[in-house]
C-alpha cells in the first residue's frame, strides 16, 4: 500500500497526473468545523501550476469538488471526499519516456514496482500533481488546528545558494505566518527573493533546474503531544513529509548543525514565563524525546532540483539496453521549491492535526 496515512485522522490520496482526476478521502475529521471555502481555494491556488513565470505552464484551476462530509457549511464528521479534475494534460510529451526512464524521476522504479502496469503519463501517481489533494487535506486540518490555537506557516529558506532570513525560533508571530501565506513568494527578506528568482531564471536559461529548503513553523502547540521512541513527533512528521515528491531531507531545530555544537550551546535552558514553561533557545525545534515542549515547532525540508530538465541527458534505453541521449519535452518547473512550500505546510498540518486528535483520545 502507500496511499493511506494517519491514525486518528486518516487520509487516502488517489489518482494519476493524466487520468480523469485526482482526489482525497479524509476519515476521522472532527465534526462541526466551518468550511471556509475561500481559505481552502487560496491554499490550492498557492500550489497550483502556471501562476508565475517561474512555474510550469500547465494551468489548472485545481478546484476541489466536495463529494461528501460537508453539509450546511460545516464538516459532518463522516468521511470527506474531494475530487479534482485533470483538465490540461499533454500526454504526448511523455511518449518517449516509456523506453527511456528519466534520471531522478520515478519512471524506472514505478515500472519495476508495478510490473510495467503503471500509468507513466506525466509521472502518473508519482507526479507532483498528487500534492494537490494533500494541500486540500492540509487546508481542512489548518482550519481545525486554528480552532485549537495552532497555526502552521512556512517560508523559502533557500533556493540554490541564496538564503532567506530564518525564523526567530523562540518567537514566531502568527502575524508573520499569515503575511507569508498571503505573499506570492513566502520570504522574510525581500532582497533575497530577487536573487532567488534570478537563480531560477538562470537555471531555466541553462535548461537546468535548482532546489532549495523550506522552513516550516507550527506555533500554539501545547506541550505533551506525541510519544517516545517508535512514534515520535519527528517520525510522524518525517513520514508524511517524505510523501511529498522531491523531498530528500528533513531536519528539526538545529538539525545537522547539532553535529558542530557543544552540549553547552546545544541545550535549551528552561524557564518559567507566567503560567508557561519556555526555553531560552530552541535548538531542539520544540520537540524533546519525541514529545512537544510548547515552543515553536521548527522543521526544515530539502527539495531537490526538478528532475525533468530540458538539457539533453544520458539514460538507459530499456528496449535497446544502451545508454542514449534523452530530451525531455513538456512543462516542468525549473524550481519546485516555490510551489512546494504550501505542500510542506499541508503535510505538517495533517500530521499535527492527527497527533492532536490522538492526544485528545480519538485514535
Ligand atoms: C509541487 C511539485 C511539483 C513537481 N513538479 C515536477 C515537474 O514539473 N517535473 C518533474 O520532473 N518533477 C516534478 N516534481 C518532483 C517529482 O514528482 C519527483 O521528483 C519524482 O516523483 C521522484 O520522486 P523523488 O524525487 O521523491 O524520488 C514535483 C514535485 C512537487 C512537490
Amino acid at each position: 500500500m502507500g496511499s493511506t496515512w494517519g491514525n486518528a485522522i486518516k487520509i487516502f490520496i488517489f489518482g494519476e497526473s493524466h487520468g480523469a482526476g485526482i482526489g482525497v478521502v479524509i476519515d476521522g475529521f472532527p465534526s462541526g468545523v466551518p468550511y471556509d471555502e475561500a481559505f481552502v481555494l487560496r491554499e490550492m491556488e498557492r500550489r497550483a501550476p502556471g501562476r508565475n513565470k517561474q512555474s510550469t505552464q500547465r494551468k489548472e484551476a485545481d478546484k476541489p469538488v466536495i463529494q461528501s462530509g460537508i453539509y450546511n457549511g460545516k464538516t459532518t464528521g463522516t468521511p470527506i471526499c474531494a475530487l479534482i479534475q485533470n483538465t490540461n494534460q499533454h500526454s504526448n510529451d511523455y511518449a518517449a519516456l516509456a523506453a527511456q526512464p528519466r534520471p531522478g524521476h520515478a519512471d524506472y522504479t514505478g515500472m519495476v514496482r508495478y510490473h510495467g502496469c503503471n500509468d507513466p503519463r506525466g509521472g502518473g501517481h508519482f507526479s507532483g500533481r498528487l500534492t494537490a489533494p494533500l494541500v486540500f487535506a492540509g487546508a481542512l486540518c489548518k482550519l481545525w488546528l486554528k480552532t485549537q490555537g495552532v497555526t502552521v506557516g512556512s517560508h523559502i529558506q533557500s533556493i540554490a545558494q541564496i538564503q532567506d532570513m530564518p525564523f526567530d525560533d523562540v518567537d514566531v508571530p502568527v502575524s508573520q505566518l499569515e503575511t507569508l501565506r498571503n505573499a506570492d513568494y513566502p520570504v522574510n527578506n525581500p532582497r533575497a527573493l530577487d536573487a532567488m528568482l534570478a537563480a531560477i531564471e538562470e537555471a531555466r536559461e541553462a535548461q537546468d533546474s535548482v532546489g532549495g529548503v523550506i522552513e516550516c513553523a507550527a506555533v500554539g502547540l501545547p506541550a505533551g503531544i506525541g510519544s517516545p521512541m517508535l512514534d515520535t513527533v519527528e517520525s510522524r512528521l518525517s513520514s508524511i513529509l517524505f510523501a511529498v515528491p522531491a523531498v530528500k531531507g528533513v531536519e528539526f531545530g538545529a538539525g545537522f548543525a547539532f553535529a558542530a555544537l557543544r552540549g553547552s550551546h546545544a541545550n535549551d535552558t528552561l524557564y518559567q514565563d507566567g503560567d508557561t514553561v519556555k526555553t531560552e533557545t530552541n535548538n531542539n525545534g520544540g520537540i524533546n524525546g519525541g514529545i512537544t515542549n510548547g515552543m515553536p515547532l521548527i522543521v526544515r525540508v530539502c527539495i531537490k532540483p526538478t528532475p525533468s530538465i530540458s538539457a539533453v541527458q544520458q539514460t538507459l534505453n530499456i528496449q535497446t539496453g544502451k545508454v542514449e541521449p534523452l530530451s525531455i519535452h513538456g512543462r516542468h518547473d525549473p524550481c519546485i521549491v516555490t510551489r512546494a512550500a504550501p505542500v510542506v505546510e499541508a503535510a505538517c498540518a495533517v500530521a499535527l492535526a492527527d497527533l492532536l486528535r490522538e492526544a485528545n483520545g480519538y485514535a
